[in-house]
C-alpha cells in the first residue's frame, strides 16, 4: 500500500476514506513545524494539506512525493517551480467553495459597513444607556457602489449577490471577463485606481502572488474614498495590514474587515487596537457542507493522483497536469 501523510485534522470519515486506499500518517494535532514536516513526509508517496509550505527543500526530502493535494482553492503555500522541476503533481479544491466564500464576503462586508462587531461589543460592555439618533452610524450597502479586485469564480459569485442590492459593480481584474459575464454580472471593468476611487465597498478576491503582493498599501488606501468600507477575503500579503491599521486609525476610510492577515495566525496588533475594523480567523469557507466538499474533493485529488480509485490518474484538480505521467525526480 502506497503511504501518505494528512498533515492537518480533518474530518473523521475522510480519513476512513483515504484509508481503504493508503497506509495513512494523520497529525491529528498542532500544526506541524517545517522540521517535523519534512521528517513525516521522508517515506511518504503523498500528501494531503492546508495551507502547509511546500517547496523545494522539501521535496527534496521526500524522494518519494508524488501528489500533494492542498485543502483549499488558494495554493500559494506550494512553490509550483518546485513541484514541476521535480515533477510532483500539486492539487486544490475549486468551486466548491464558491458560494459559501461568497455569502460569507457579504457578512463581512455588511458586518463592517454597519458596524455590527463594534456596536455589539459596546453593548457586551454595558455602555447603552439610550437610543441615539447617532449611535454608530455606517455607510450605506443598497444602491451603492460595489468594487470587486479579482473577478474569478468567487469574484463572479460575490458580484451576482449585488442584483438584489441595486449595486452599480465596478471589477478590476488581470484580465477582462468575457463579455457575456459582464453583462450577466452588470459589471463594468475599470483600472485599480479608479475603481479605489469610485467603489463604496471595495472586496478583494484575488490570488495571492508575488504580483498581488500589498495590492492595497498605503498609496491606494489614499485613493479611497473616507466613508468606504475595505474587505478582504481573499489571503493575507494582498493588504499591508501595518498601513491598514493607520488608515482605519486616522480615518482615512471607514472600517475594514478581514478575514486573512499577514503571517497569520498572528495578527498585526496595530489592527487589535483601532475599533473600525471586523477580525475573523479565515472562516470564508467554514459552513458543515463546503468544508466536507472541500475534505471530500481534496481527498478524490490524492486518491486518483495516487493512480487509485474510479479516476486513477485523472484528479479532478491538477494545478500542474503536465507532470502527470512523469517519473519524479
Ligand atoms: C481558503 O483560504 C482557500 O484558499 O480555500
Amino acid at each position: 500500500m502506497q503511504k501518505i501523510l494528512v498533515a492537518r485534522p480533518i474530518f473523521p470519515d475522510v480519513i476512513e476514506r483515504l484509508e481503504q486506499y493508503f497506509e495513512v500518517d494523520w497529525n491529528n494535532g498542532d500544526v506541524l513545524s517545517n522540521d517535523a514536516l519534512l521528517k513525516r513526509l521522508a517515506d511518504k508517496d503523498g500528501a494531503l494539506t492546508a495551507g502547509d509550505p511546500i517547496g523545494a527543500a522539501t521535496l527534496a526530502a521526500a524522494p518519494r512525493l508524488r501528489v500533494v493535494s492542498n485543502m483549499a482553492v488558494g495554493y500559494n503555500n506550494f512553490d509550483m517551480a518546485a513541484f514541476n522541476a521535480a515533477n510532483v503533481l500539486g492539487t486544490n479544491t475549486p468551486d466548491v467553495l464558491n458560494e459559501a466564500t461568497a455569502d460569507f464576503g457579504w457578512a463581512l462586508m455588511m458586518a463592517t459597513a454597519r458596524r455590527v462587531a463594534e456596536s455589539e461589543h459596546w453593548l457586551r460592555a454595558g455602555h447603552w444607556k439610550k437610543w441615539a439618533y447617532d449611535s454608530f452610524l455606517g455607510t450605506d450597502v443598497y444602491g451603492s457602489t460595489l468594487g470587486v479586485i479579482g473577478m474569478g469564480r468567487i469574484g463572479q459569485a460575490l458580484a451576482r449577490r449585488a442584483r438584489g442590492f441595486n449595486m452599480q459593480v465596478i471589477y478590476h481584474n488581470r484580465s477582462r471577463v468575457a463579455p457575456h459575464i459582464e453583462a450577466e454580472l452588470n459589471a463594468q471593468y475599470v483600472s485599480k485606481e479608479d475603481l479605489l476611487k469610485r467603489a463604496d465597498h471595495v472586496v478583494l478576491v484575488l490570488p495571492y502572488s508575488a504580483h498581488s503582493h500589498h495590492t492595497i498599501g498605503a498609496a491606494e488606501l489614499a485613493l479611497m474614498k473616507p466613508t468606504a468600507t475595505l474587505t478582504n477575503i481573499a489571503r493575507g500579503g494582498i493588504v499591508d495590514d501595518a498601513a491598514l491599521a493607520v488608515a482605519l486609525r486616522d480615518k482615512r476610510i471607514a472600517a475594514a474587515g478581514l478575514d486573512v492577515f499577514e503571517g497569520e495566525p498572528s495578527v498585526n496588533p496595530a489592527l487589535l487596537t483601532v475599533p473600525n475594523v471586523v477580525l475573523t480567523p479565515h472562516i470564508a469557507s467554514a459552513t458543515e457542507t463546503t468544508r466536507r466538499a472541500m475534505a471530500n474533493l481534496a481527498a478524490d485529488n490524492l486518491i486518483a493522483g495516487l493512480g487509485e480509485g474510479p479516476r486513477a490518474g485523472r484528479p479532478p484538480n491538477p494545478i500542474n497536469p503536465d507532470v502527470i505521467g512523469k517519473a519524479r525526480s
